[in-house]
């Protein structure tokens, strides 16, 4: 590695609660032996934030993220839709990226899955536009607008062509919602046309949910409306196994940020024993969202290796190992 490092990138880094503290020192003990200059510019929010401020998520942790090249966000406890879902609303994150990959050594169902969801995050089912009760029952509203959709389906090409991927799936339920889902289809099929090199399928969400089941190798990149989104995302972290492996993304016109799936665990929190590879997951979607494909490549490498060699690791995948071990021979075998 080099003295001077080269590029430089101004990062927000909001912590959170529980182990979304030490997950996040973890990844930027390791971020900080790479060879680019971060700058880290550190948020509150969460629980910790509300019981001192007032204040789940303060204005000024907003325009940290706003001014930022990126953001790392760890986990909040009790107040999460108060402070994540806000975050992704304020700023715009239409696209949540949840990849699935099967790692070595853990509880993953098959070993040879790797694809990732692309998710719409502004609309859909939702927008939670919900009729108050009647007597007769309850009515929700499911919006589906032409620009938002072809803004996630181009997205999700991108990624594809990107990601050196050679197929999207589209996935969608347009035999019943014949509009929202039908439109849905139809924007898939006419941004299709822009990248005639990326091969292309649609399925229906039911059947999609069983061939991840059947045949989950076969897949590439999905996207998909935002409740389906929701939905198979986790189906996919069931079939990799454990939420200390699962990162994501969130991605705007105006930023985004990267978290792992998972919570504050107050179960173990405190107690040094939280497996920092979901946030460190992220933060290598962060550095490839950055361009720096190079570092991230070498950071995965390393976290692949302690899988590989399972002699340290965390109690959620079966080892004994405290994060500050764990972090320890990431950074070893960097
Ligand atoms: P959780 O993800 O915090 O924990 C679920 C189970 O998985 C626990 O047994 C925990 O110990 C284990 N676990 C999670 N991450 C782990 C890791 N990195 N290493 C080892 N074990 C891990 O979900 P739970 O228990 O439903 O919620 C706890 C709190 O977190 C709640 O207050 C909830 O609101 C909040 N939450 C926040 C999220 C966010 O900030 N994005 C997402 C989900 C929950
Ligand atoms: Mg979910």
């Amino acid at each position: 590695m080099s003295t001077s490092k080269t590029n430089s990138y101004k990062i927000a880094v909001v912590p959170g609660d529980g182990i979304g503290k030490e997950v996040m020192q973890a990844t930027l003990d390791v971020l900080n032996e790479l060879d680019i200059d971060f700058e880290y510019i550190y948020g509150d929010a969460g629980d910790e934030c509300l019981e001192k401020t007032g204040t789940a998520l303060p204005k000024e942790t907003l325009d940290i993220i706003r001014d930022s090249d990126a953001c790392l966000f760890g986990a909040a406890g009790e107040t999460a839709a108060d402070v994540i879902v806000k975050i992704r609303q304020e700023m715009k994150m239409f696209a949540n990226l949840r990849p699935v990959k099967a790692y070595p050594n853990t509880n993953s169902l098959f070993e040879n899955i790797d694809f990732m969801i692309v998710r719409e995050n502004t609309e859909g089912m939702y927008i939670a536009d919900e009729e108050s009760y009647t007597d007769e029952g309850a009515v929700a509203r499911r919006i589906i607008t032409r620009e938002a959709e072809r803004r996630i389906i181009d997205y999700a090409f991108q990624y594809a062509k990107n990601n050196n991927k050679s197929k999207v799936t589209a996935v969608h339920k347009a035999n019943v919602l014949k509009k929202t889902d039908g439109l849905f289809r139809e924007i898939f099929y006419e941004v299709a046309k822009e990248y005639p090199e990326i091969a292309t399928e649609d399925f229906y969400v039911d059947a999609t949910a069983m061939y991840l089941i059947t045949q989950p190798e076969s897949f590439e990149v999905i996207v998909t409306t935002n409740l389906f989104g929701d939905i198979l995302s986790d189906e996919g972290a069931g079939l990799v196994g454990g939420l200390g492996l699962i990162p994501s993304a969130n991605i705007g016109e105006d930023g985004a940020l990267f978290e792992p799936v998972h919570g504050s665990a107050p179960d173990i929190a405190g107690q040094n024993k939280a497996n920092p590879i979901a946030m460190m997951l992220s933060a290598i979607m962060m550095l490839r969202y950055l361009g720096e494909n190079q570092a991230a490549n070498i950071f995965e490498a390393a976290i692949l290796k302690v899988l590989n060699d399972a002699n340290i690791l965390t109690g959620d995948l079966g080892g004994s190992a405290t994060t500050a071990e764990l972090t320890a021979e990431i950074k070893n075998n960097l």
